[in-house]
């Protein structure tokens, strides 16, 4: 099906499959039109239908608020045009950079799930074919019998990749985590499309790196420290992370960031903020290299980074109220300018 995009600086044109999404196709074809969500949660990927009908893959989508269906709007990660189409988005769009990581669709199998606390569970999906990502993006996943796609951050980085590592925290009545969680997965066969998400690091950044993730906001931070440490990023450059849990049972990888911490001692920092309990007296010993503190990782982020923020690139990721919490101090206390900070909202 032939698509025509008209955006605020120019036209594209791409063809779509059967019953592929319009955002998923154009940016199959390289095109980088708008989204962030990718899931018909956000709103941001809203167009206009100028000639054409398209046909709507989840009408209660929580995106939908943003639409004016009367007008010819619609939600390009949920609607696939029914004929040739042609439409209007009100967004500067580019192609994607030479190089670039084209999203593309690709089946996986699970292996090694495992439980990180009691409502965590870690796995990987082994590709059918190498994919390259940026550290800090996101693959959208969909196990058969499930309609949509559900999306998730990579943990790991590694070009060419034929396993994709994840964290997925339980979401009561969920339809993917209820799968996952649900009974042994061991050898499904879950599709694919990615990688998306444009709160990516790449070395040759050059700045300071501030991380605040709230939960399994930690997953995209993970891939962002893999990618740091293999290029020795922290031998020049400062890192700060703050990893927000309720509790010490709440929290994972903590081995796996006193390690990265050890390995940089001078640059890396790296503290849990617990806001619903006081820091317990074994937690130093048994975990060196980490710090931790009581409170809301934004107030912990707050406190610990006053006067730091020089020369510094930020990523957040995690529930929308700590990411929205967490964006206002980088703003109004930090004065990061908006390119400067990236951020995922798990919504
Ligand atoms: C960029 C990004 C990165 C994320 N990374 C992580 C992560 O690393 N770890 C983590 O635990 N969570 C992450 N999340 C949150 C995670 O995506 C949600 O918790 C997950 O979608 C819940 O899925 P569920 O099936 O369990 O819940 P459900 O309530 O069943 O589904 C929720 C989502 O599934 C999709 N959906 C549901 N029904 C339909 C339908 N009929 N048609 C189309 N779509 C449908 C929608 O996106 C909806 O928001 C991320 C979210 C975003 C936006
Ligand atoms: S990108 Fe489509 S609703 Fe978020």
């Amino acid at each position: 099906m032939r698509i025509l995009v008209n955006a605020r600086n120019r036209g594209y044109e791409f063809e779509a499959l059967p019953g592929e999404k319009v955002l998923y196709a154009g940016l199959r074809a390289g095109i980088d039109l708008p989204y962030e969500c990718a899931t018909g949660t956000c709103g941001t990927c809203k167009a206009k239908a100028i000639t054409g009908r398209v046909r709507d893959g989840w009408p209660q989508a929580p995106g939908r608020k943003f639409v004016k269906p009367e007008a010819g709007e619609f939600l390009m990660c949920q609607c696939e045009a029914e004929e040739a189409l042609t439409l209007e988005v009100s967004k500067f769009v580019y192609g994607m950079e030479p190089g670039a990581c084209v999203p593309q669709t690709c089946a996986g199998t699970v292996h090694g799930a495992r439980p990180l606390t009691h409502d965590v569970m870690g796995f990987q999906l082994e590709l059918e074919r190498p994919r390259d990502f940026d550290a800090g993006q996101f693959a959208l996943l969909t196990p058969q019998g499930l309609s949509g796609y559900r999306a998730y951050s990579m943990c790991n980085f590694e070009r060419g990749a034929r396993q994709l590592d994840f964290v997925v925290k339980r979401k009561r009545d969920g339809g993917f985590s209820e799968w996952l969680f649900g009974a042994n997965r061991d050898g499904a066969r879950v599709e694919t499309f990615g990688p998306l998400g444009k709160a990516t690091f790449d070395p040759a950044l050059g700045k300071n790196v501030l991380c605040i993730a709230g939960g399994s906001g930690i997953a995209g931070m993970m891939s962002i420290l893999s990618r740091a440490a293999r290029s020795g990023y922290f031998e020049r450059y400062r890192g700060w992370v703050f990893f927000g849990v309720r509790g010490m049972r709440d929290a994972f990888f903590l081995h796996e960031l006193s390690a990265l911490q050890r390995q940089f001692p001078e640059r890396l920092e790296i503290t849990v903020a617990l806001s619903d309990e006081d820091v317990p007296a074994s937690a130093q010993s048994d975990l060196p290299g980490l710090g931790f503190a009581r409170g809301m990782v934004h107030e912990v982020a707050k406190r610990a980074m006053a006067g730091r923020y020089q020369d510094v690139r930020a990523y957040v990721a995690g529930p929308p109220p700590a990411v929205d919490a967490a964006i206002r101090v980088l703003l109004l206390d930090a004065k990061l300018t908006t390119d400067n900070i990236r951020y995922d909202k798990f919504s």
